[in-house]
């Protein structure tokens, strides 16, 4: 697995132009008129699309291959203008186009939700064998859950896309869950949200202690999942 974050050059001067466009730059500065992308940038629309396809067809083989599809459903998004506003503000940069190519790398993101947790590690497997696509980094909160009991498995890469005429690799971020996995990272998102992310210390403590729940929950249905397998088998025989 490759752990460079090294792009070509015109892997950036393509991602400058597709940004610049679309969020209104007079010079250098970040503008977003009415905090919304004037367009979506369309590099990242494309790296999206294609990653996509490419994982629509590793779904479509294992299909075949294996009689079901690991992959509960796929969301797609390009980060929103006042998102990343904050967290430049967050990261202490001013907001120019620079700093959101260098200091922003989860531009495209996509989120692919699984029944069962080995199956995120086998879509893995896959995705590094492929030819078309490169692993530049993955963030693994399954092994190493954080903190406050957040699960998932991140990981950043490089998507080839034809763009302006020429060929570009483009960081899409990918994070990889159960269906148990999102459900808890949902309500919690919605949780925080709602106070301001200033959440007291017996709430923290019962979000970790569902998020330990919903991880037992994976493990007795892969359990299961193994019964019901070997049923199966037996029947055949
Ligand atoms: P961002 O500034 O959000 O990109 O964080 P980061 O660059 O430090 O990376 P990290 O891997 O921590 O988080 C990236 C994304 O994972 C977030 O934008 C969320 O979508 C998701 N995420 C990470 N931690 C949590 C969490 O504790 N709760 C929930 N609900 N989502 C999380
Ligand atoms: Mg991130």
């Amino acid at each position: 697995m490759n752990t460079s974050t090294q792009f070509p050059g015109s892997a950036e001067d393509a991602e400058r132009e597709a940004l610049r466009y679309a969020a209104c730059l007079p010079g250098e500065e970040i503008l977003f008129p009415e905090g919304r992308w004037v367009q979506q940038p369309s590099l990242y629309r494309s790296a999206l699309q294609a990653l996509r396809s490419e994982i629509e067809i590793i779904r479509q083989e294992w299909k075949s291959d294996e009689g079901f599809s690991p992959i509960e459903h796929i969301k797609t998004r390009i980060k929103e203008p006042d998102s990343i506003l904050d967290k430049l503000s967050r990261l202490g940069v001013k907001p120019t186009l620079d700093h959101t190519i260098e200091r922003i790398h989860d531009l495209a993101g996509m989120r692919i939700v699984f029944a069962f947790v080995t199956d995120i590690y086998l879509l893995l497997d896959r995705i590094d064998r492929h030819p078309n696509l490169q692993i530049l980094w993955t963030k693994d909160y399954i092994m190493n859950p954080k903190p406050n009991g957040y699960r998932s498995l991140h990981a950043e890469l490089s998507v080839p896309v034809m763009f302006a005429g020429r060929l570009c690799h483009v960081r899409v971020e990918v994070q990889m869950r159960t269906l148990a996995m999102d459900f808890w990272a949902s309500l919690e998102h919605i949780l925080l949200y709602k106070y301001d992310r200033r959440v007291p210390d017996h709430l923290v403590r019962e979000l970790s202690s569902a998020a330990g729940a919903a991880g037992e929950l994976d493990h007795k249905m892969l359990a299961l999942r193994s019964e019901v397998l070997s049923l199966s088998d037996e029947d055949e025989q």
